[in-house]
């Protein structure tokens, strides 16, 4: 029997992470990531200097790379070249680098294949800008979740790791962010046909699970 794909595809800070992680509780099945991903290509892109907008820098690049999820008590956790690096790809830098090198389509067909081959083995739950159009148009159901641009920058703002963060600075990002995700050519955050659209703005994470629950 093929394996219960659940995709919840929205901006940035619209609670994706928060609400994936408390459906596949519910569910009993994982939750993935798939924006750590990206955040794993920035991270190496930085780390190693690549002149990642050079096309043929940037395929000798991904070659290498070796970006794996493992199940762990508390989740997934991103190993890159068999080092745990979840707790260092949340910084500004990383998000903005995250979202710029996204718009390669060698970037995005490099995590095309990885993202497809997680979802062959179990169910789950995947939260990210193209899962319901691109990676998975097949899914069982598929969840857009947006919110205000304020609270949204609100909550990035909480969970930002930068020492000197400065909430306009966030609001100005993620603004930019929205622009870039949704304008670029390749895999433009956009919601599926059939998604199903939840607003978050007003509502617990809890509340917009139950709703999510109802469509199950
Ligand atoms: O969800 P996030 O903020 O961790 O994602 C970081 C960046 O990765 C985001 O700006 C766009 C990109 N991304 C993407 O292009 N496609 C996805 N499925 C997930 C993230």
């Amino acid at each position: 029997m093929p394996h219960r794909i659940i995709t919840i595809d929205g901006p940035a800070g619209a609670g994706k992470t928060t609400v994936s992680t408390l459906l596949a509780q519910d569910l009993g099945c994982i939750r993935v990531d798939t924006g750590a991903l990206y955040r794993g290509v920035a991270y190496e892109i930085m780390q190693q200097d690549i002149a990642w907008e050079n096309d043929a820098v940037l395929k000798r690049f991904l070659s290498t790379l070796d970006l794996q999820f493992h199940l762990e008590k508390e989740g997934l956790r991103l190993f890159s070249s068999g080092k745990d690096i979840t707790d260092q790809i949340r910084t500004s830098r990383i998000t903005m680098l995250a979202s710029a090198a996204s718009a390669k389509p060698d970037v995005r067909s490099a995590l095309l294949a990885l993202q497809r081959g997680i979802a062959g083995q179990q169910d789950a739950v995947f939260e990210g800008r193209d899962m319901g159009t691109v990676v998975f148009p097949d899914a069982a159901v598929k969840f857009f979740l947006f919110a205000d641009l304020s609270v949204r920058a609100r909550r990035r703002y909480d969970e930002t790791q930068d020492e000197n963060k400065d909430f306009s600075r966030v609001m100005a990002e993620m603004a930019k962010r929205d622009t870039d995700d949704t304008q670029r050519a390749q895999a433009p955050l956009k919601p599926a046909p059939d998604a199903i659209h939840i607003d978050a703005s007003f509502l617990t994470p809890r509340q917009v699970v139950d709703k999510m629950r109802t469509y199950l």
